[in-house]
């Protein structure tokens, strides 16, 4: 794949909130998240777990956690849920892996994902607006497992419409802040 090919793809990835009743097969799911741990991260840490939901097994804990979620009408065929462990993060990163660094790492992560997705024909979206509480106790997660996103992804019923983004140039400053020339 060249660089035009691959600007197109990042270019094409759109959040998509409802999905056909295609199942997402493990098989994809786990191709998924080895793109994810592929990511960089911060003193390379590598501080996330990923808790991984599918319609095969799962679909009465994501009926009941979808009501919880901004955006999401629907129960989507599979989630992901981005989680930083958090003692791994400090003994590896210290405050600054604690406070920032984390977050970084997951949303690199979310972002191989979503890209790799929609490269498999598949639709996402990202989640942040979830009730932290009402996460911890549907997942178990301990104490130290922090979550951070959620990817919810399927096959797309639609396809999603592309907010726009302005000119480039309205974004890049060369050199120093405000400076819009080049040379
Ligand atoms: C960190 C983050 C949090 C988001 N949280 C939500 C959310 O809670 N609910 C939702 O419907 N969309 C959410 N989104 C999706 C954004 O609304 C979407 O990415 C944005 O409108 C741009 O559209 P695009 O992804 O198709 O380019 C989130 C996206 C990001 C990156």
């Amino acid at each position: 794949m060249d660089a035009v090919e691959i600007l197109k793809l990042i270019k094409g990835r759109r959040s998509v909130r409802r999905f056909t009743e295609k199942k997402v097969s493990p098989e994809a799911l786990r191709t998924l998240i080895e793109s994810a741990v592929w990511a960089p991260s911060g003193s390379n840490a590598q501080a996330w777990e990923f808790v991984v939901l599918e319609s095969f097994e799962d679909k009465g804990l994501m009926d009941r956690l979808t009501p919880f979620l901004p955006g999401l009408s629907e129960t989507p065929p599979a989630m992901i849920w981005l989680c930083v462990d958090m003692e791994k993060e400090k003994a590896k990163a210290g405050k600054l892996g604690v406070e920032v660094m984390g977050i970084m790492d997951i949303s690199m992560a979310a972002q191989n994902i979503m890209l790799l997705a929609h490269g498999m024909g598949m639709a996402t979206c990202a989640i942040r607006g979830f009730n932290e509480d009402v996460v911890r106790l549907a997942l178990e997660l301990p104490e130290h497992i922090s979550p951070e996103l959620l990817l919810v992804l399927g096959y797309p019923k639609e396809p999603g419409v592309a907010p726009a983004r302005p000119p480039v140039e309205q974004n890049i400053h060369w050199c120093k802040f405000g400076n819009k020339s080049s040379v």
